[in-house]
């Protein structure tokens, strides 16, 4: 090979090598990244359109949830336990806790605040059944009725997700707790007639008759316009009672809203007219704002609120109570009284429907009639009132409701 020959193979692979490295450098300068960027770019978009229809399944079916509930096919979306712990934050955020179990604070994954009742449930009981009792509660809607979002089923663990209420249950505005606004005549009337319009929708509006079992003022729940929504309906048909124990507490419902007929048989059989009775002490309790029970009055007089108001009301002495907290009292409350008193009658017969408390309500209270003096215990009943079959003696009502109820720790 002649030295022109090996000069120019030599010049050859230089040039080789110096055109590989600089087109190296090249593609390593620009072209590498160029297609990283395009590459992370990609993956960006791409998540970021998988999110986009995640959040906008998500979000089209809560901003159709009132069409879903209303139909009478689907049902309240299901969640897995582990997207309840990713809206609850890891249940961050408790807002309180019932006898069903504790309540915590979520998000939907669209953006808006639920409230999340983990239930307590020790399951034995079977997951379809909460499955077709969800699935009935969930078809309720009402303006005055919470509305239930979702619910999760997993394992043991059973959840219900509930729309959520910002200015929390009426009792804190009732009973007076620090830094909580007192509501207006206006708002009991308005809170009143909305609690009763949701009973009377759950016990005859819908399609299956739901009685709740536990109306009370925890249980009415606050929108941001303070329009009351009643919550925890349904629940007693979820939650298997244990007959072995024949306490009080293991009885549906709260001591000092239960009605009657659940401590005493033979008043009256359990029926829609156990709710009016609770509804009833509620009336009471947010008319006077205060407890209808005070375990601690000096005054027998004192211990039963309902019959000082009674007394009140028929002496018609209104502007001689010397109690501060009725010095307000106007026509509004005194028919939200009259109509309470009727609700609080001992026989469920003497009490009225939901849709009647509705009309009276509404109406004039010229038209409500002064009910008779609500007897506490079923042996103040005239014999004669009392159901024709009953066998029962005196001394077969061995504890007085009223003893029942001041006794009773859960009251302390
Ligand atoms: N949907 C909701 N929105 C906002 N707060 C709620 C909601 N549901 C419940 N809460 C709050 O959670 C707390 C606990 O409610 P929960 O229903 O468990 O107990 P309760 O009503 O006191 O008793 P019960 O178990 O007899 O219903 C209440 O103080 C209530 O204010
Ligand atoms: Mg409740």
């Amino acid at each position: 090979m002649r030295l022109c020959e090996l000069a120019s193979i030599k010049f050859d692979w230089e040039y080789n090598y110096n055109y590989a490295n600089k087109v190296g450098i090249v593609t390593g300068k620009y072209v590498l990244p160029y297609i990283a960027v395009r590459i992370m770019l990609g993956i960006i978009l791409f998540s970021a359109l998988l999110i986009y229809t995640y959040r906008r399944r998500h979000a089209s079916i809560y901003e159709n949830i009132e069409d879903f509930l209303q139909s009478n096919t689907l049902m309240p979306i299901r969640y897995s336990y582990k997207e309840i712990k990713q809206m609850t934050k890891g249940l961050k955020v408790k807002l309180g806790e019932g006898g069903y179990g504790d309540v915590y604070r979520g998000n939907l994954i669209s953006g808006p605040f639920v409230a999340i009742k983990m239930l307590k449930i020790k399951s034995k009981t079977n997951g379809q059944d909460f499955i077709s009792e969800v699935a009935t509660i969930g078809r309720i809607y009402h303006s005055n009725v919470v509305r239930l979002v979702g619910f999760c089923v997993e394992g043991s663990k059973r959840a219900l997700v509930y729309e959520y209420m910002p200015n929390g249950s009426l009792d804190k505005y009732i009973f007076n707790k620090e830094g909580v606004i007192s509501l207006s005549n206006d708002q009991i009337y308005e809170i009143s007639l909305g609690v009763a319009l949701g009973i009377s929708y759950l016990h005859q509006g819908c399609d299956m008759q739901i009685l709740h079992f536990d109306i009370k003022p925890h249980n009415i729940l606050l929108d941001e316009n303070f329009i009351p929504k009643v919550s925890d309906f349904g629940l007693a048909k979820l939650y298997p009672i244990d007959k072995s124990i024949a306490t009080l507490t293991a009885a549906r419902g709260t001591i000092g809203y239960m009605a009657p007929e659940l401590f005493y048989q033979n008043i009256g059989r359990i029926s829609h007219k156990a709710d009016v009775y609770s509804f009833g002490m509620l009336l009471i309790e947010i008319a006077s704002r205060r407890r209808n029970l005070n375990s601690h009055a000096e005054h027998s007089s004192q211990l039963y609120f309902p019959f000082w108001i009674y007394d009140q009301l028929v002496k018609s002495t209104v502007r001689e109570m010397e109690d501060v907290i009725m010095e307000e009292i106007n026509d509004v409350l005194k028919k939200i009284f009259i109509v309470a008193l009727w609700c609080i009658q001992l026989k469920p017969v003497d009490r009225p429907s939901m849709n009647k408390v509705v009309e009276m309500l509404e109406g004039d209270i010229e038209n409500i009639e002064m009910p008779p003096k609500p007897l506490l215990y079923p042996h103040e009943t005239n014999q004669d009132n009392l159901d024709s079959n009953s066998n029962e003696t005196e001394s077969d009502w061995s504890t007085s409701y009223v003893e029942e109820i001041v006794t009773n720790p859960l009251l302390k």
